[in-house]
């Protein structure tokens, strides 16, 4: 596992990171969150063994990076921020320098560059320079680094970053598909992507966490969290302030032919009030769905006045 203690990072006066703790079990995939300048990536730096903290401490399996720092590397896998590589080698190349600096020879090597390459797609651009690729073709190569010795560990900073859209599902999915022996952390500007891969979110925040939870205790926190959206063939100034006077609604937003409404402070019974008026005044509905809450808000909520 992964034991993080009151480890922060200075740089003169400036605080890019100040007093994180945490602890990761194994099977927790992590999305790390936050405006650009929160120290998501100062952090990762730290927990790689990359850069030196100014204070705290950090064990990997057991290992603490600065004092046995080959053990605690030899369980991570890491994606560092733009995915740098060496230029002029071809992915073959560097994945088999890298997969020899990892340990690996023969047989097993040309197993596990031949398999990273193939989670990454890689087969049609193996023998090019890795500076004539493009930037997406970069990540990739990037990507199938971190994953060629199967690490325990998985540190990845925006690894779907300028990924095309099939890339980034074949990305997402390969993380949710990893084993539930792993810890995954992941960095990303989007949000969405915390959804649909992470179980366990923290949120950075002027290099400290302001939230640490599941992604579904931090949608709670939206206030679309249990709102109502109706899609309306009809709308009309008439409907919206109607609707807009059902008990229970606190505000409501109007979008094109969607109209969401927000509850009131406890109100438990909100969608059921919600249908029951559209049924007695006989309303002309397309859909109607209840919302988990927008992250987006959340993540306003929580970073306001932070983006540097
Ligand atoms: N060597 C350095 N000297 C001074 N300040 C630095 C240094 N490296 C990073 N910083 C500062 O530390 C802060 C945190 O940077 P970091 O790269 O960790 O942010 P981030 O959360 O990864 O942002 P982004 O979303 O833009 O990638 C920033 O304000 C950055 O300018
Ligand atoms: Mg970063």
């Amino acid at each position: 596992m992964i034991e993080v203690s009151h480890l922060s990072k200075h740089y003169g006066d400036f605080i890019a990171v100040e007093d994180l703790s945490f602890k990761l079990v194994p099977g927790e995939i992590l999305g790390f969150l936050g405006p650009n300048g929160a120290g998501k990536s100062t952090t990762m730096k730290m927990l790689t063994g990359y850069l030196r903290p100014t204070s705290g401490e950090v064990r990997i399996w057991g290992n603490d990076v600065w004092s046995e720092t080959l053990a605690a590397q030899s369980h991570i896998g890491y994606l560092p921020e733009g995915a740098p590589a060496y230029e002029e080698m071809t992915p073959l190349g560097f994945l088999k320098f890298i997969a020899k600096a990892r340990g690996l020879s023969g047989e097993a090597r040309d197993q596990a560059v031949s398999k990273a390459a193939a989670t990454m797609s890689l087969e049609g651009v193996l023998h090019q320079k890795i500076e004539t690729l493009s930037k997406g073709f970069k990540r990739r190569v990037g990507m199938a680094q971190a994953i060629l010795h199967d690490p325990d560990v998985l540190i990845l900073d925006e690894p779907t970053d300028g990924l095309d859209p099939n890339q980034k599902h074949e990305v997402r999915q390969m993380i949710k598909g990893l084993s539930e022996e792993k810890i995954v952390i992941v960095s990303t500007h989007i949000l969405e992507e915390v959804t649909a891969v992470c179980n366990r979110v923290m949120v950075l925040a002027g290099g400290s966490i302001v939230s640490d939870g599941a992604p579904e205790a931090l949608l709670a926190l939206s206030r679309h969290h249990g709102a109502v959206t109706l899609e309306l063939p009809d709308i009309s100034d008439a409907l919206v302030s109607s609707l807009d006077s059902i008990e229970g609604v606190s505000a409501l937003e109007r979008e094109d032919d969607r109209v969401t409404l927000i509850p009131g402070e406890g109100i438990t019974d909100f969608f059921a009030r919600v249908m029951s008026f559209v049924r007695e005044q006989d309303v002309q509905v397309n859909a109607a769905f209840v919302e988990q809450g927008r992250l987006e808000d959340v993540f306003r909520k929580l970073t306001e006045g932070e983006t540097q």
